[in-house]
């Protein structure tokens, strides 16, 4: 905007200039030709009538000139305009270097309006006028030279003028065409700089509203190397030092809402299996003793019936203890004793423990150890009990048999274990329920099973992840850090 100021200020400065010029060319020397022309033709009729030889014509021509057009008095007059001109203080230069010129001329014009005046004299006195008639006819004439010299110096002067005027113009025409140039230049070059210093702001503004907005995964972007680049690369940090806290703040709600919910949970359970235990141990206990009696008495084929019916209560009594010792396995889940354990170990033990169980059911168990194994820091007791909740889970995903792999790895600082099987598989909204207390799809399952096994993982900073799709089996997978938190002194 400045620069553009600039030009118009310099073109309207050299039009001002010029204009100036043109005035003063104006009042001084545009005029003067046509001033020379009417002297030049004012001398013409004075020579004109010196040059008569006939005495009366001679009078009558005098008269005229004196009375009737007043040539000799026009003469004057018009040299003296000429003077004025020349002398003007607003004229051109040119016009006062004309005026040594001039002066020459005044004198010349001098001594021929003398000469005349004495040859006029000479004439109305009746003297001879043939003496004077030469010298004045000679004054007229080298006035006239005189005139002619000054009338070309002045048209010389005149174009001499205009051609530096012309030369102004052109500078001024080509300066302002410059100054424009150079303007637009700066002007695209600010525009380019400014957008260049605005686009990093740009970036880190969409990047300041993105996190207000909650989005901490897109860093903002800038090629910045300035301070602009080394705040946006704080912003970012920043961002993701939130991004972070917001996930952990999360998953830690998660887990006290889960802890929250397993603890009622558990305070009920425990409540119900010790009012079940008494009852249940009495009946089975009773139920037995009944069938001692039974058998010590006669043989009848009653008797047998009663005898098959005691039986399905004891198995029934049976299974209720199992559920209620479930119950309370969950409800009393311990605070881990930890000691230093070879998982490759444990799972060897288990795959031994399984084997009639599996051989039943079907289904063939195959131990995959750690090359390199490394001993983990855990409670032995509650990984097994996790280990056994998964293989069963697994055998009874199998109902017509198929395969389990246990797969112990080593990966940086984790230890992990996976159980895979050949089942059934599980569907994307079981999945999100997995670990809830009392979720089950079975209709014998108490649902506790995968809750328990995720306490018992959390009580050791530990993570579990299950990787299944509907006819493509199963693996669940559990990690134990092998330093114990690991993971949390990084934030
Ligand atoms: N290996 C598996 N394959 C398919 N489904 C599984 C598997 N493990 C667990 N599930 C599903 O998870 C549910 C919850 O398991 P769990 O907590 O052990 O309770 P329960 O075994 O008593 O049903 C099961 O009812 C079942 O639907
Ligand atoms: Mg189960």
């Amino acid at each position: 905007m400045l620069t553009f100021g600039g030009v118009m200020v310099y073109t309207a400065w050299g039009i001002r200039e010029l204009g100036t010029t043109l005035t003063r060319l104006h009042t001084s020397l545009v005029p003067l030709p046509s001033m020379v022309a009417e002297v030049k033709s004012d001398l013409r009729r004075l020579s004109l009538v010196a040059g008569l030889n006939d005495r009366n014509s001679l009078l009558r021509a005098v008269d005229r000139l004196q009375k009737g057009d007043q040539t000799p008095q026009r003469l004057a007059q018009r040299l003296d305009k000429m003077r004025s001109r020349l002398e003007r203080r607003d004229g051109s230069p040119e016009a006062q270097a004309l005026l040594a010129h001039f002066q020459r001329l005044d004198s010349e014009y001098r001594a021929m309006d003398t000469q005349l005046k004495t040859f006029f004299r000479a004439l109305e006195d009746g003297e001879d006028i043939t003496v004077f008639r030469r010298p004045t006819r000679r004054a007229i004439a080298k006035l006239a030279r005189e005139v002619e010299f000054f009338g070309l110096e002045t048209s010389r002067a005149l174009s001499r003028t205009i051609d530096v005027f012309e030369q102004d113009e052109d500078q001024l025409a080509w300066g302002a065409i410059f100054l424009a140039t150079v303007a637009t230049l700066l002007g695209l070059l600010i525009t380019f700089l400014a957008t260049r210093m605005l686009n990093p702001l740009r970036a880190l503004r969409e990047g300041v509203e993105r996190v207000a907005d909650g989005q901490y995964d897109t860093p903002v972007m800038t090629k910045a190397n300035d301070e602009l680049g080394l705040l946006a690369t704080e912003f970012n940090r920043m961002a993701e030092a939130i991004r972070r806290r917001d996930a952990k703040l999360n998953e830690q709600q998660k887990t006290l809402l889960q802890r929250e919910q397993l603890a009622t949970v558990g305070r009920m359970s425990a409540q119900i299996t010790h009012e079940l235990r008494n009852p249940l141990s009495s009946i089975g206990l009773n139920s037995e003793l009944m069938m001692e009696e039974l058998a010590a008495s006669q043989q009848t084929s009653s008797v047998d019936n009663a005898r098959d019916l005691l039986m399905s209560i004891t198995r029934e009594v049976d299974r209720l203890k199992e559920i209620t010792e479930e119950y309370l396995r969950f409800a009393r889940l311990p605070v881990p004793e930890k000691s230093l354990v070879d998982l490759n170990h444990t799972a060897a033990e288990l795959i031994d423990f399984f084997r009639s169980e599996m051989e039943r059911a079907g289904v063939k168990m195959r131990l995959d150890p750690d090359p390199v194994p490394k001993p983990v820091e855990v409670d032995p007791n509650q990984v097994r009990a996790a280990l056994i909740n998964l293989i069963r889970n697994a055998k009874e995903a199998m109902a017509h048999g198929g395969h389990i792999v246990l797969r112990i790895r080593r990966v940086g600082d984790v230890v992990y274990v996976e159980v895979t099987d050949s089942g059934g598989g599980i569907q994307v909204d079981t999945q999100e329920r997995l670990f809830e207390p009392f979720y089950s799809t079975k209709a014998q399952g108490t649902g506790l099973g995968l809750s328990m096994v995720k306490q018992i993982v959390d009580a050791h900073d530990g993570f579990i992840r299950v990787k299944s799709s509907p006819g493509q089996g199963t693996t669940f997978r559990l990690s134990f850090p092998t330093r114990i938190s690991a993971e949390e002194d990084d934030v």
